[in-house]
């Protein structure tokens, strides 16, 4: 169906996607990228074809601001409850870029988009969220395509970010998420460059049967 062309510039897309910071460029993305990547995103699968998201792009400066000030108070929070060495890493690292992105998107999840009779989700209710964060990953992926850098922004109190887009409950804010155009995307993941975690082999994260069967072919 697909030539090997496309098929390899997936696995790059997929490979080269960054949690971006430090390298937006402070232009704001052109509304027709924009929206080609929100369709990316409302095209992910979702339990029951309920769709649960909705995207609130928020690009006056004034708001990205206020919430930037917001964020650096939670990141200042987390900072205060680290041991001091823990402390002494986390401190040159950089957990958003809301301000230069230039545009923020909100990714909410309401669970009771669908209504009570939502196929799929009678025993996992969970999977109405899953479905959301597809929707992030989808947005996330067309991004990178794009050129665009995506930063997710988790450091915030959800009433906070709830009151500030106008979020009702039971719908929940789940993200923010910073998008902009970017100088480069870095290859090695800033918390592994910055010495704060690094990543595990695949074939550590892979089992067959059972989590700690042994593989029976091998
Ligand atoms: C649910 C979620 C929340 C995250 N929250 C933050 C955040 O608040 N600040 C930040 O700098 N990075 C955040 N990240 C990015 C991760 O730190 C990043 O994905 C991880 O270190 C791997 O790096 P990579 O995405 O560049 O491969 C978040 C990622 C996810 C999936």
């Amino acid at each position: 169906m697909f030539g090997t062309e496309a098929r390899d510039a997936l696995y790059d897309i997929i490979r080269m996607r960054r949690d971006v910071r430090a390298e937006f460029a402070g232009e704001k993305v052109d509304d027709d990228v924009l929206w080609r990547v929100l369709a990316a995103a409302h095209h992910a699968p979702s339990v029951g074809n309920t769709q649960p998201w909705d995207f609130v792009v928020v690009q006056d400066e004034q708001r990205l601001k206020e919430f930037a000030e917001h964020v650096a108070g939670c990141r200042q929070a987390f900072a205060d409850s680290l041991p001091e060495d823990r402390k002494r890493t986390f401190d040159p690292i950089k957990i958003e870029g809301i301000v230069e992105s230039r545009t923020g998107i909100v990714v909410t999840y309401d669970p009771e988009r669908g209504g009570r009779h939502i196929l799929g989700r009678h025993t996992i209710d969970e999977s109405g969220l899953f479905s959301a964060v597809l929707a992030i990953q989808n947005l996330w992926l067309a991004a990178t395509a794009e050129g665009l850098g995506v930063g997710w922004v988790s450091f915030y109190e959800e009433d906070f970010l709830a009151d500030f887009v106008g979020v009702q409950a039971p719908t929940r804010p789940i993200a923010w998420l910073c998008v902009g155009p970017v100088t480069r995307l870095q290859e090695i993941p800033d918390l592994e460059r910055f010495g704060w975690r690094t990543g595990r082999p695949l074939e550590e994260a892979v089992h067959w049967d059972a989590i700690s069967a042994p593989r029976h072919d091998a």
